[in-house]
């Protein structure tokens, strides 16, 4: 999809229809440019008060003798009440009004608010129309794919297209994650997140690949990923992935992706309803090649490494088992209560050996950890865990901006006793059920070296949806990365 921008009203060039956005209970319509060409047909709509502005809630009308066949009224709601997060949804629902229409060119009026800038309205809008453009068509019949048309969106009162550029450059890191957690999980094996990460490198000069193979990961060490890699007779691979924006600056930021493509529990078995969207556990290594996607596309003036330790967890007779002790890349030794605590054992020998390597100024890891933190939060926020008051309240921030909101919970020693073991440094998965996330978060925090700043995302719950959300589809939504990017940027 294209975007241009127009700067006037009577600039717009001809089109199938025309966009128009409302507030509740506005006597007119606010856009940022005048609208006399236009009132004419919108007024008498209002004064019939048939059209109230809702949020979300749409009316078509025909038009003659204007530049477009068709006008499209959109509710933005109280705009008291109304947030970035508001238009990105309500001009989502007008996206989705044009399914599968037919129309080519769509002209869009930006709204005016005194609440935003006119970048960041730019920028919702932008985002709320191009996220919900988003299919998987892999598997679906040929006459059913293609359900948007849309080609060119001319954006009335906008500056230039920088805002729109700069958008879809980081949408098309959203993307790239929504594609990889959708495909089968035979296809989206270690070694294939491994070749798409060689081929951001070969994308982009700023942009370098270090694949560590099985035997490689051997010689390291790394007995905790190598033990959730037992079980499968795909090999594991540890992906890193540097993108150099900021080269004289020895700043770096390291994102760690939990890449374990399809997750069976192991011998702990996942039952039935608890295994189907399993190929979806390896959204936060999907995001975290995502971001670098993003800040490639949008030359991010930062540093950023991904480490993605990606496995699969299978069974077999060579897989680990329930009770035997293994060892860190770290040395921390580590009793396996239950192989379904996967996550938290490839991630701890991710953090510690991308510290070790790259020494980075921070440490965010994003990962569908725990079924605990979907009971928690739902698919509303991710949970967030940290170890640095200032870098989790930025992220607290950039959520609310940004619209991948998040929620932070506690990280207390006191819930240490719950990962304490009769014969190894720790256990895998807490003594009892209570505080599922937050033993999970405890358990990263443990390979997290020398107090460097430490954000822990658990996106099990806003990684993949059971139903369509505003302006994402079922399955996967690319959390995590216009939040991180985003926060990297503000860095
Ligand atoms: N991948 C799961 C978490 C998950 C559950 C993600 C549902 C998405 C949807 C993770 O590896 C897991 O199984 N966690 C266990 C931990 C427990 C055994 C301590 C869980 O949450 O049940
Ligand atoms: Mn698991
Ligand atoms: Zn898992």
């Amino acid at each position: 999809m294209k975007f241009t921008a127009v700067s006037a009203l009577a600039k717009r060039p001809k089109a199938d229809l025309v966009i128009v956005p409302f507030f509740k209970g506005k006597k007119q319509a606010i856009p940022c440019v005048s609208m006399t060409d236009l009132n004419g047909v919108i007024n008498p709509i209002l004064k019939a008060g048939d059209f109230t502005g809702k949020e979300g809630a749409t009316m078509l009308a025909y038009l003659s003798g204007k530049k477009e066949k068709r006008l499209l009224l959109l509710g933005l709601g109280d705009e008291k009440k109304a947030t970035l997060e508001t238009l990105r949804r309500s001009f989502a629902a007008g996206m989705k009004r044009c399914q599968g229409k037919k129309w080519l060119t769509v002209n869009v009026v930006l709204p005016k608010s005194k609440k935003w800038s006119l970048d960041d309205i730019t920028s919702a809008v932008v985002e709320g129309m191009s996220l919900s453009c988003y299919v998987f068509e892999e598997w679906k019949a040929k006459e059913s794919q293609k359900l948007f048309y849309i080609k060119t969106l001319n954006l009335v009162g906008a500056k230039s297209t920088k805002v729109s550029e700069k958008v879809s450059g980081i949408l098309s890191g959203v993307n790239l994650a929504r594609d990889l957690i959708n495909r089968n999980a035979l296809d989206i094996t270690p070694q294939a997140l491994a070749a798409e990460a060689r081929k951001l490198a070969k994308q982009h000069a700023s942009v370098k690949a270090h694949i560590l193979d099985k035997k490689q990961i051997e010689k390291e060490k790394m007995g905790l990923l190598l033990a959730v890699a037992s079980g499968s007779r795909i090999d594991p691979a540890l992906i890193m992935v540097e993108y150099r924006g900021a080269p004289r600056s020895s700043d770096l930021t390291m994102v760690v992706g939990k890449g374990v493509t399809f997750d069976t529990g192991g011998l702990n078995l996942k039952p039935t309803n608890f295994i189907e969207d399993q190929r979806g556990d390896m959204s936060g290594g999907a995001a975290a090649l995502g971001i670098i996607k993003a800040a490639a596309a949008t030359k991010l003036k930062a540093n950023i490494v991904a480490v993605v330790p990606s496995t699969e967890n299978a069974i077999d007779s060579r897989s680990y088992k329930p009770g035997d002790v293994y060892r860190s890349y770290l040395g921390k030794t580590v009793e396996i209560t239950n192989t379904d605590a996967e996550g938290r054992l490839i991630l701890a020998d991710a953090i510690a050996y991308g510290q070790k390597r790259f020494n980075p100024s921070r440490i965010i890891d994003m990962a569908t950890l725990t079924g605990a933190i979907i009971i928690s939060l739902g698919s509303v926020r991710a949970g967030l865990f940290s170890n640095n008051d200032k870098l989790a309240k930025l992220c607290e921030q950039v959520g609310e901006e940004t619209g991948e909101r998040v929620w932070r919970l506690p990280l207390d020693e006191d819930y240490m006793a719950l990962l304490k073991s009769d014969i190894a440094d720790l256990r895998n998965s807490g003594k009892k059920r209570a505080a599922g996330s937050v033993t999970a978060a405890l358990f990263l925090q443990q390979f997290v070296q020398k107090k460097t700043p430490w954000i822990h995302l658990d996106i099990a719950g806003t990684a993949f949806l059971d139903s369509p959300e505003h302006y994402h589809l079922t399955l996967a939504t690319g959390a995590g990365v216009r939040l991180i990017t985003s926060l990297i940027e503000k860095l």
